[in-house]
């Protein structure tokens, strides 16, 4: 296959950013979209132009780490009928015509500064989850596994939420640039099971807190995050956040006023 591709190049966070065009040829419709990416950053490094910077790690889908936007869609993989949760880098590029063209930006948010080309900066995520600070738990031997009962309703709900990788899609499809489909994921997982309820109403004031101070918009009620979401982390998520935020400002959070 041929590919056109009109790509982000930003040398440094104070520089200005503009797409650059690049024809590849060879592009096989197995490789994936960072294959092709590679196989790009190989033709440009034997002409001695640098390679498109961009983050990966496991390349399953399972890290969080890649992420671009592809034709105006965080991970591009998902179709309006039939959404195909993928990350990029599980993304192939057999989704795409001999002879098409690709753009590919980064992440675009106030709370994601681009790094290098197609790399953003996306430790306020982690700052979100660290604000959650820690969960009670006895230490010790592990205790039997029936020991504490979970319903499976609540648990099925925290494994779903805990499938959130902290890639960032949610952010970057969000016209408000708002990360709580992210926050929520994190808030429900921990809601949900009997191990997150000592620190629960702590959590979802520090956690949204640190939201608002990273500079991440409001969310209101657009749902382009749910659509892009790799894992599916459905809208509901959301209002199980806002339920625990309403009940904490009538519940003492422990700290001394
Ligand atoms: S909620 Fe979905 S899109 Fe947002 S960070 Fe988690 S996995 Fe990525
Ligand atoms: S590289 Fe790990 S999710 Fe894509």
């Amino acid at each position: 296959m041929k590919i056109n591709l009109r790509i982000w190049r930003q040398r440094n966070q104070a520089e200005k950013g503009h797409l650059v065009q690049y024809t590849l040829d060879g592009v096989s419709g197995d490789m994936s979209f960072l294959e092709m990416l590679d196989l790009l950053n190989e033709q440009l490094t034997a002409t001695g132009e640098d390679p498109v910077a961009f983050d990966s790690d496991c390349r399953e889908g399972i890290c969080g780490q890649c992420g671009v936007v592809i034709n105006g869609v965080p991970h591009g993989g998902q179709g309006v009928a039939q959404p195909v949760r993928t990350t990029t880098c599980q993304l192939h590029m057999r989704s795409f015509a001999d002879g098409s063209t690709i753009t590919i930006e980064p992440w675009k948010a106030a709370a994601f500064p681009v790094l290098r080309d197609l790399v953003v900066d996306r430790s306020a995520l982690d700052r979100i989850i660290e604000a959650g600070g820690y969960i009670s738990v006895n230490t010790g031997a592990a205790p039997d596994a029936h020991a504490v009962q979970i319903n499976k309703k609540r648990s099925d709900r925290a494994f779903d939420a805990a499938t959130c990788i902290g890639c960032g899609a949610c952010v970057a499809a969000c016209p408000n640039g708002s990360a709580m489909l992210f926050t929520s994921a994190k808030i429900t997982h921990l809601a949900m099971l009997p191990q997150g309820q000592p620190e629960r109403v702590l959590r979802v004031k520090s956690m949204v807190a640190q939201e608002d101070a990273e500079g991440f918009g409001g969310c209101t009620n657009i749902g382009e995050c749910a659509a892009v979401c790799p894992k599916g982390i459905p809208l509901e998520s959301i209002s199980q956040l806002n339920r625990d935020l309403i009940a904490s400002l009538f519940k003492h959070d422990g700290k001394e006023d």
